[in-house]
Parts: structure tokens; C-alpha cells; sequence
């Protein structure tokens, strides 16, 4: 069966790649699969195979390997190992941790110390350790533990944290190699709970809100191919990237090749013992494109109208495919107006609705849930937005204490400040694959012969050249975007066509100290725009992060500063939420939104909306 180059791998496929791997020896007694992905073919591809590609790790040995396979021709292709680097935490390791502290007595011992007899009722968070430079833990493969108490089975644990206790284990040699007990301040009591059983009464004036599409959807999905109106491209999900967009096109012109999550950090900021070392990597050292974070989406709960879902098919640590049933959500949504005039000369209106469709993704990864909504729209815009909800990191506080990086949100509880740093990897293609990134800002300019008034408004556009030239950050003040361009091909007025970047209100970057282990490790989020030239072997935006002492990823990529321009770019955006947590974020936190635009300019020669049918017969006089 002829199945296009970009369709997302069958779970037959993901067996027929295990078992390829396996039979090739390259899986060890100890072997287990980290991801089993699709091999995107190269742009300029003419072949029909299909080749995957195998992320293969041994727990004996700790050694990690990329091995490529052909599904088509059923054999190894190659086997490449990756000396020092550590994928993702496997599941079954988060499972052995609990395991291994719940029955180490140093951590029994410290839990007593705090009035916790019944070790059932204590929730066990394994974190990812980083890597802080200590001799000790050098070469291990770590995670650190910290716990809370659930008054009953779906109390929420967050209300009660267990502090200062910080259990360090690893999980290569089956061992908790230290358990921290920074103090005891007492385990704050008060149950917060969120389910309708606690909260009490409920609101009983909302009406029903239905979304009826009589005449069916406006788009169509055939394999992972998606089509509405002059919008045509492929979504799939994949284990660290999430969701990810390929061959991104509108009337038939390319916009992007592929656009994805190249890496993601959360970096906490407080400073006591038991939250420091706290800085997660959601994407690179979790996996959150795989079971069990990625979300199985409930109709009219989390999308509302006329849906339609795409499964995902995932591969577990041992290689066997595992289907996460409504994984893609597809639906369109009505956003207002989209174009609007009144003539005031012959009292005629004309009024367009906006709709967009929209692609989303939901993903749990501990405590905090990360939805992903790609947006389209009917005039050519593209937008990206992250919604971030779930449940606040929380800290013991002495009974009368106030702490400094952290803010209370409930007697005795704080929440560390913190930041959500997104990185995403923009694979431009406009008009084709030769484009250049220019930078364009907005600025005044003094009173002169050609400027009598001072009311001149200056648009100014800078050629971004190499790799170190388009290391940069937002600046809200100047209008500063980014405008990817293609040098060979002119619209009506002459300039070359394009999309520019434009920064959300959240265009936060990295805040921690340069001397910081994690400034080492998630130098993508220091800059908000950094451009390399396309690279099949470049993907991730802090390389393979898990334990790493960092400089891989885009610091090493840029290194060699290469020329970026009227080539095949890709550019790196980098943004976030400055999250100093309120009163109002618990126990459950109201949406936060982050994100960024793509807009055309000069993409299209006017308004590409004008053919938008009015509504009804009222929106047209
Ligand atoms: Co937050």
C-alpha cells in the first residue's frame, strides 16, 4: 500500500522497526527503545521508502545509539552511537524510583520526622536531576525525588507538601545514592481540591453554548494530511517534539517545510534546597509526546463543535506501539470579525466573519498540563499558542514566614517563581527553500529639511547575515519582528515575498545567572531569535539535554557563525512566561497563554480575504 513519505508511522511499522533492530542485534540484553520515529525523507526526496529511525538505550552500559532503519527493505541501515549523551527518562525508571526510595530507610526516617506514618498516602515526584557539576553523581543516571502527602486517594498532593526531604537516585545502579533532610517545617494541612464534589455549590446560570456545523466541516483530513480552505498540510505527533507541522502551504505556495517544539526548560527560582536544582526539560529529558503525558482528548470537554481527531501511535520502552485514541484534535472555531467597512457616502456595509481552524495537543508532565494550538486563519496568518494550566510547584513555608523567590498562594504554602521557556523550530520555506531573514523595527527620527514636522515614522529592515547576527532578543518598544524572505521571488511592488515573526506579549528569556548550570544547558531560551542554516542532523535546541552538563544544541550548531543568507534557513524562536505565581493560579491554575505569529507581507499582492462569502444576507448591503 503506497503510503506518502510524511504519514505518520503505523503500529505495524513500529513493530516492524523494533523487530528489525532487535534482529539486527543492535538491542542489547538491557536495551530498551527511548523513540521509534519516522525518518523524515530530505526535502528533495524522490524515493517512496520508508525508514525509521530508533533511538536505542542500555541500561547496563548507559550507552545511547541512533539506529536507522528501512521498513521497506527490512534491514539495519546504519547504527550510530551518541558517546556521553542520555535520552529521555525511560517510564519504567520513573517507576523504580518510587519504588527505591518508598523502601529507603534514610527517607522513611525523614518522612517520620515530619508525622507521616502511612508511606501509601505519600505522592513521589521523580524529577530530572540536571547536572550541577558534582563529582559524585558524575556518570549516573539520576533523578531526584521529592513528596507529598494526599489526605485520601484524589486529594491533591500539592497542598501538602513534604519539604526539605530530597531523595537522589539512581537508576542505572538501583540505588538511592543520598536522601537530603534540609529541616523540618511543618506539612502544610489544608486540603485544596478542585473536582466538583469539593468545591461545593456550582454556578447554575450558565446556558448551554453549542457549536453546530448543520452542513458538516469545512476541512478535510485524509491519512494525517489536513486541507481548509487555501490551507494544505501534514501534522503528526512526535515523542519530543509534540506536535509538528510538515509542508505548511497556502494556495499551493510553500510556507513551511516542518515546524515543531525544539526544546522546552522550566527553570524555578528559588533558592532553598529542596527547589534549586529544579529545571525541567519537558520535551528533551521527559519525552512529553509520549505515554503517558500525551492526552486522550474528550469530546465537548476539551474541543468543542464539529471534530475531528487523529490518533497517535507511540512506541513504550520496549518498542511495542501504544495508541493514544483523539491525540490530535481538529476543529474550526469562529474568531470574530475578520474584515468590516461602512460606507458613510452611500450607507453600504460589508462585513466578513473570521473563522480558524485549529490543531491541538495536550500534554501532562507532572504537576503542569502544556496544550499546543496551532491556529489558521483566512487572510494567510498563522499562530502558535501555548496554554498552560495544571497545578503550581508548591513549597512548605514556616507557619509566619515570608519567603523571597517564591509567593504565597494559601497560608504555610508557596509557589517557586519560575518561567515556561518554549523553543520552537520554524523550518521556512517560502516560495521554496532559498530564503533570508531580515530584522524590522519602527523608529522615530529627528526634525531635518526632509522631516520639518519630526512626525516621521521610520520602517527599517536589516539583513540578518550569519548565525551570530541573528542571535536576538524581542524588543516591544521598537516593533521589532522578523521577516523570512525569498529573494527570488517579487510581489506586485517588487519585493521579495515573506512571512514575518511576530513576538507575543510573552517573549520572556532565560533570567538565571550566566554562572547558572541550566544558562549552560538551555542557552536556546537566552535569545528569543537565533537562524541556522538547514542542517538534517540539527533538530533539538539544547541537543540531547537529560544530565548534561549543556553547549549542545544551538550553541554548538552556531559556532562556527555560517552564513544564513538566501539559503535554506531555519529559524529558532524562542519565548515564555514570566510565571510569578498569584493567589488565583491555585489549587488549579486559570489558562496562561504564550506564543508568536506569522503573518505574510507582501506574500500576497493584497487582501487575500476578499473572497470570503458574507455570512448571510445581512452582512452584505
Ligand atoms: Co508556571
Amino acid at each position: 500500500m503506497y503510503m506518502h513519505p510524511l504519514e505518520s508511522l503505523s503500529a505495524d511499522e513500529i513493530k516492524t522497526a523494533a523487530a528489525i533492530v532487535k534482529d539486527g542485534g543492535e538491542l542489547g540484553e538491557h536495551g530498551r527503545f527511548s523513540s521509534i520515529t519516522l525518518l523524515e525523507p530530505p526535502k528533495d526526496a524522490s524515493t517512496a521508502d520508508r525508514d525509521a529511525v530508533a533511538l536505542v538505550y542500555d541500561r547496563a552500559s548507559g550507552a545511547a545509539s541512533s539506529v536507522v532503519v528501512s521498513l521497506t527493505k527490512g534491514a539495519v541501515v546504519s547504527s550510530t552511537p551518541i558517546p556521553g549523551s542520555q535520552p529521555a527518562y525511560l517510564l519504567e525508571e520513573m517507576a523504580e524510583c518510587i519504588g527505591l526510595v518508598k523502601t529507603d530507610p534514610r527517607w522513611i526516617e525523614a518522612v517520620r520526622k515530619r508525622g507521616v506514618e502511612d508511606l501509601d498516602a505519600v505522592q513521589c515526584d521523580p524529577w530530572p536531576a540536571g547536572n550541577f557539576g558534582d563529582p559524585d553523581e558524575d556518570g549516573r543516571r539520576l533523578l531526584r525525588v521529592v513528596s507529598y502527602v494526599r489526605h485520601f486517594e484524589e486529594d491533591n498532593g500539592y497542598a501538602h507538601p513534604i519539604e526539605g526531604v530530597v531523595a537522589t537516585v539512581d537508576v542505572g545502579r538501583q540505588e538511592v545514592l543520598r536522601v537530603e533532610d534540609h529541616g523540618v517545617i511543618p506539612v502544610p494541612s489544608k486540603c485544596f481540591n478542585y473536582a466538583p464534589s469539593h468545591v461545593g455549590q456550582m454556578r447554575t446560570d450558565l446556558k448551554p453554548l453549542d457549536i453546530t456545523q448543520p452542513e458538516g466541516t469545512s476541512f478535510t483530513v485524509d491519512g494525517n494530511e489536513i486541507a481548509w480552505q487555501k490551507w494544505r498540510f501534514r501534522v503528526s505527533m512526535h515523542p519530543l517534539d509534540g506536535l509538528v507541522l510538515h509542508t505548511v502551504t497556502i494556495d499551493g505556495r510553500s510556507v513551511l517545510h516542518r515546524a515543531g517544539l525544539g526544546e522546552m526548560v522550566v527553570p524555578y527560582g528559588e533558592t532553598t534546597p529542596g527547589h534549586r536544582w529544579k529545571n525541567a526539560f519537558d520535551s528533551g529529558e521527559l519525552g512529553l509526546g509520549r505515554f503517558p503525558f500525551l492526552n486522550s482528548l474528550e469530546l465537548g470537554c476539551d474541543c468543542l463543535g464539529e471534530i475531528r481527531y487523529l490518533d497517535a501511535v507511540i512506541a513504550n520502552d520496549q518498542g511495542d506501539p501504544i495508541t493514544i485514541n483523539n491525540a490530535i484534535c481538529i476543529h474550526e472555531e469562529d474568531y470574530g470579525i475578520l474584515w468590516k467597512h461602512f460606507d458613510s457616502h452611500t450607507f453600504t456595509t460589508e462585513v466578513r466573519r473570521s473563522r480558524r481552524l485549529v490543531v491541538s495537543s495536550i500534554h501532562t508532565v507532572g504537576n503542569y498540563e502544556y496544550g499546543f494550538y496551532w491556529y489558521f486563519y483566512l487572510d494567510g496568518t498563522m499562530q502558535l499558542e501555548v496554554k498552560l494550566t495544571g497545578i503550581l510547584q508548591t513549597m512548605g513555608v514556616a507557619p509566619g514566614e515570608t519567603p523571597v523567590h517564591s509567593t504565597l498562594v494559601a497560608p504555610q504554602l508557596g509557589a517557586p517563581v519560575h518561567q515556561h521557556l518554549f523553543c520552537f523550530r520554524l523550518d521556512f520555506d517560502i516560495d521554496g527553500a532559498e530564503n533570508s531573514v531580515y530584522e524590522t523595527e519602527l523608529s522615530g527620527e529627528p526634525v531635518s529639511d526632509d522631516n520639518p514636522f519630526g512626525n516621521a515614522l521610520l520602517p527599517t529592515a536589516r539583513l540578518l547575515r550569519t548565525e551570530s547576527e541573528a542571535q536576538r532578543t524581542a524588543d516591544l518598544s521598537k516593533g521589532r519582528q522578523w521577516r523570512i524572505v525569498n529573494p527570488g521571488r517579487l510581489n506586485a511592488v517588487g519585493q521579495p515575498t515573506g512571512y514575518r515573526l511576530v513576538p507575543g506579549a510573552s517573549a520572556a528569556v532565560l533570567l538565571a545567572s550566566p554562572e547558572a548550570a541550566v544558562h549552560q544547558r538551555a542557552t536556546f531560551a537566552t535569545k528569543n531569535l537565533w537562524v541556522t542554516p538547514y542542517a538534517a542532523d540539527e533538530s533539538r535546541a539544547a541537543g540531547y539535554p537529560n544530565l548534561s552538563a549543556g553547549g549542545e544544541g544551538l550553541p554548538s550548531y552556531t559556532a562556527g557563525d555560517r552564513p544564513i543568507e538566501n539559503t535554506d534557513v531555519v529559524v529558532w524562536y524562542s519565548f515564555g512566561v514570566n510565571h510569578v505565581p498569584r493567589p488565583e493560579d491555585w489549587p488549579v491554575m486559570p489558562v496562561e497563554y504564550a506564543g508568536f505569529t506569522l503573518q505574510p507581507v507582501g506574500f500576497f499582492d493584497q487582501n487575500p480575504a476578499l473572497d470570503v462569502p458574507p455570512s448571510n444576507g445581512h452582512c452584505s448591503t
